[in-house]
């Protein structure tokens, strides 16, 4: 079977879930996460989604930051780039709101335990324990700008599909955070992913996570379960047309950018 991981490696035997978070940062339900139960539905569905990690006020917080322009490095107007139509803007300092600080922070572990349990399945590197580590190895390749960004969609918004890929260091998985409480707040603006498989037709996954909701998702590929043995299959995400409302998201990418 030319050397190829088998079926098994991907379900089986498994090294022990990280723990939580530290706690004491305002998110409480980052600590009680089952990244185990996580791992098994992002292998099963492509994307995972968290409970709730953060409030109503908290998601308040981080969509109101949006319109404090001193807290950004860049803003992208998607249209003028083809991506879309929307706005982005990228944090200045991946601390400043101490939440964002926060979220990077305590989800790297669990995120790390997962990228490197794939590793061995996709032939790649596995990633230190800590973000600091990754950090210092992203600054060590003149990847030194931080990638956290807001997203703000409203009626006739979306993203074409991409991948968010900031230069030669990549970790693997990153997380979207929903600001806002569909149907409620906005109509439309499904979160869709697209894996192309080798050799076969393409698979689309449509989420609508609720306010306050994470999604794991595939930086660039995964492992997919196939004839013969794990492929690797890539992965590209966007959003759909947002058709009234107003939507944010706070989108957490672990490497930094070039
Ligand atoms: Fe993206």
């Amino acid at each position: 079977m030319s050397g190829e991981p088998t079926l098994f490696e991907l379900e089986g035997e498994r090294h022990p879930a990280p723990g939580g978070g530290c706690g004491g940062t305002g998110l409480p339900g980052v600590a009680g996460l089952d990244w185990n139960a996580l791992y098994d539905e992002l292998n099963a569905r492509g994307v995972a989604l968290t409970p709730p990690l953060l409030s109503r006020e908290q998601c308040e917080e981080l969509a109101g930051a949006f319109d404090r322009p001193g807290l950004f490095r860049s803003s992208v107007v998607m249209r003028r780039h083809g991506f879309g139509r929307g706005t982005y803007r990228y944090f200045a300092h991946a601390g400043t709101p101490d939440l964002v600080r926060a979220l990077r922070e305590e989800l790297y572990p669990g995120l790390a335990w997962m990228a490197n349990q794939w590793a061995p399945l996709l032939g790649e590197r596995t990633f230190p324990p800590v973000l600091d580590e990754l950090l210092a190895e992203c600054a060590a390749q003149g990847q030194l700008r931080p990638t956290p960004l807001l997203l703000r969609y409203g009626p006739g918004d979306y993203a074409t599909l991409h991948q968010d890929v900031y230069g030669e260091l990549v970790f693997p998985l990153q997380i979207a955070f929903m600001l806002n409480e569909p149907d409620t707040d906005f109509t439309g603006g499904e979160s869709v992913f697209v894996e192309r498989r080798p050799r076969a037709q393409s698979r689309a996954v449509v989420v609508r996570p609720r306010l306050g909701q994470g999604v794991i998702f595939p930086v660039r590929h995964r492992p997919v379960r196939g004839d013969g043995g794990v492929r690797r299959c890539a992965v590209q995400h966007g959003t759909g047309e947002v058709l009234s409302g107003r939507r944010n998201v706070l989108g957490v990418i672990f490497h930094n950018a070039r």
